[in-house]
């Protein structure tokens, strides 16, 4: 059964497939609106969501579609002892896809080895969030044109920001992607990813702290929160909360081209000042992942056989 737990599991091919039919949603929305009449999308959300829940369910219902589900474990059988891998069987009786998000690492995947229905990752602990780089993918293809010889400049967390690590992985696939590595020394991004994702694909990359100096050279400057649930103390959090915050003054030396994305939610690291630069992309990343929703359901659910 085919699911996506990763952005890797998807060709570069397959990814502007999703692409494709996301443009072609946003042009032709009426076409699609009764594509998944009778089905059923469940969402299981053991992790607080806004964008990510929200933009699934919206995305089932444009589709035509129903959606069954929870936004908190405790509202759920987990809250008495049952494991992810029952959940997983047992929402395969009631749905016919899956959209989970969970703080454990590996959770999604669990789900997807015990279910009969597609699983999608909606994001598992600081590892990976492959649908918001599906809306980051859309807002890189419509922005600049392609994914061809961009420098990306990411900020802030990238230690437990997840849709950090996913970006880069699909990033580097792309020929002539360079990274700018931009955090204080505790949230540097780890080492694994360096090794498995960045040297291993031949991707150069500096690491810096210095946010201004490496404004100049960047296509796309990728801000981030620092991850608080993931912080084992809160004086670390309080003490790096603060680490940059883009103000319109620290983007006069960008170009006039670059692109300001931000998965959101946004804390304090984007001023509101920088929500009124025609640069500033991170509404239009919330629009677009709906869109990339919709067309990663229609692809999982016709392979599964059922549409
Ligand atoms: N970007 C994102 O995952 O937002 P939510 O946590 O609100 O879903």
């Amino acid at each position: 059964m085919r699911s996506m737990i990763d952005v890797l599991d998807f060709s570069v091919e397959e990814l502007q497939e999703l692409i494709d039919t996301a443009n072609d949603i946003i042009e032709h929305p009426a076409a699609y609106s009764e594509r998944c009449h009778g089905k059923k999308l469940a969402t299981l959300f053991f992790e607080p969501s806004t964008r990510t829940r929200l933009s699934f369910e919206a995305a089932m219902y444009e589709l035509g579609g129903n959606v069954i589900g929870f936004s908190e474990a405790a509202s759920s059988s987990a809250a008495k002892g049952e494991s992810v891998a029952d959940t997983a069987k047992v929402i395969s009786c009631y749905a016919d896809i899956i959209a989970m998000r969970h703080p454990k690492e590996g959770a999604p995947l669990v789900a997807a080895m015990n279910a009969s229905i597609p699983v999608i990752n909606a994001g598992d602990g600081g590892h990976n969030h492959p649908t918001q780089t599906l809306a980051d993918l859309l807002t890189i293809y419509r922005e600049k044109g392609g994914f061809e010889n961009l420098t990306l400049g990411f900020c802030g967390d990238l230690k437990f920001g997840r849709t950090v690590h996913s970006l880069i992985n699909a990033m580097s696939r792309y020929p002539g992607t360079k990274v700018v590595l931009i955090s204080p020394e505790e949230l540097k991004l780890p080492s694994y990813v360096k090794k498995d994702v960045l040297a291993a694909k031949g991707v150069p990359y500096v690491q810096t702290t210095d946010l201004e100096g490496a404004m100049p050279e960047l296509d796309i400057l990728y801000m981030t929160r620092v991850q608080r649930e993931r912080f084992f103390n809160e004086e670390d959090y309080l003490r790096l909360k603060d680490s940059y915050i883009l103000t319109p003054e620290k983007l006069k030396n960008a170009r006039k081209d670059l692109s300001i994305m931000h998965p959101l939610p946004r804390v304090n690291e984007i001023s509101v000042a920088v929500d009124d630069d025609p640069r500033a992309c991170y509404f239009k990343q919330v629009l677009y992942g709906k869109y990339m929703r919709m067309a990663l359901i229609l692809k999982l659910l016709k392979e599964a056989g059922r549409l």
